[in-house]
């Protein structure tokens, strides 16, 4: 999450409030990828408990209804690491739905999503019309991936809060600009948080990542599971 822009260009500066309020939540400004067929529950679990971000994309549950019962396990094994390690700093959570008109099942899963209130939806493929509102009305957060400036613009005046910037070498999706070239960019759009995803993957590429943003520390980053091989081989 970078401090960059209108609220925290000097480096060193800090972020907006909502920037800072998230960091406070997490050990290390990690957002662990939401990844097809790979995240799961027990992943999510270990990621939030680590400090960081959990998340996974409603897809995952198969059959749909499987959600319900991902979305109760999450919940039930958060709050029982809470009551065994009181004051542990355990991470919110996300789900990530896609928007793309082909998903048959996005009212579903938006639904189950509002029942669990989860904290965090990162939506993608398409601007997430509809999905802010509700999710604001629980206290939840609606961050949107965007591989352009113009994706970004969309997603912003669908009220999104925070915009998680898929560039080159990110997995999964079509992420093609430089993080040199989109964040500046984004970052005069949009005060609050940011997340950069692509090939950011061990300490050396967060470092860099926290240069980029500011020279200071307030950067988000999505990575991969760092302990888990990449399964695309990469
Ligand atoms: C196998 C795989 C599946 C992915 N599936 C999704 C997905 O379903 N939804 C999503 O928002 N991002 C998905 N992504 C993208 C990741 O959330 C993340 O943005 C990307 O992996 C970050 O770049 P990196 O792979 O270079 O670390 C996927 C990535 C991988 C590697």
């Amino acid at each position: 999450m970078s401090g960059a822009g209108p609220e925290g260009g000097r480096p060193g500066g800090g972020g907006s409030p909502l920037t800072e309020r998230l960091l406070a939540q997490l050990a290390l400004p990690v957002v662990g990828a939401p990844m097809f067929t790979v995240s799961g529950p027990a992943l999510v679990v270990a990621q939030c408990t680590s400090g960081i971000v959990g998340a996974f994309p409603a897809l995952n549950a198969r059959p749909r209804e499987q959600l319900d019962d991902w979305l109760a396990e999450v919940r039930e094994a958060l709050e029982a690491h809470r009551a065994r390690h009181p004051g542990a700093r355990v991470a919110p959570f996300a789900v990530n739905l896609n928007v793309h008109a082909s998903n048959g099942r996005l009212d579903h899963d938006l639904d189950l999503c509002l029942k669990h209130r989860v904290p965090l939806v990162i939506t993608s493929l398409r601007a997430p019309a509809g999905i802010v509102e509700p999710v604001h009305r629980h206290g939840g957060l609606v961050f949107h991936d965007a591989t352009s400036v113009r994706h970004a613009e969309k997603a912003l005046e669908a009220g999104v809060d925070g915009l998680v910037l898929v560039c080159a070498g990110a997995g999964g999706h079509g992420g093609t600009l430089s993080p040199f070239a989109l964040l500046p960019e984004v970052r005069r759009l949009h005060a609050g948080p940011i997340a950069l995803a692509g090939a950011i993957a061990t300490g050396r590429a967060v470092l860099a990542a926290r240069i980029l943003s500011t020279g200071s520390e307030h950067v988000i980053l999505e990575v991969k599971d760092p302990g888990r091989p990449s399964p695309r081989g990469s």
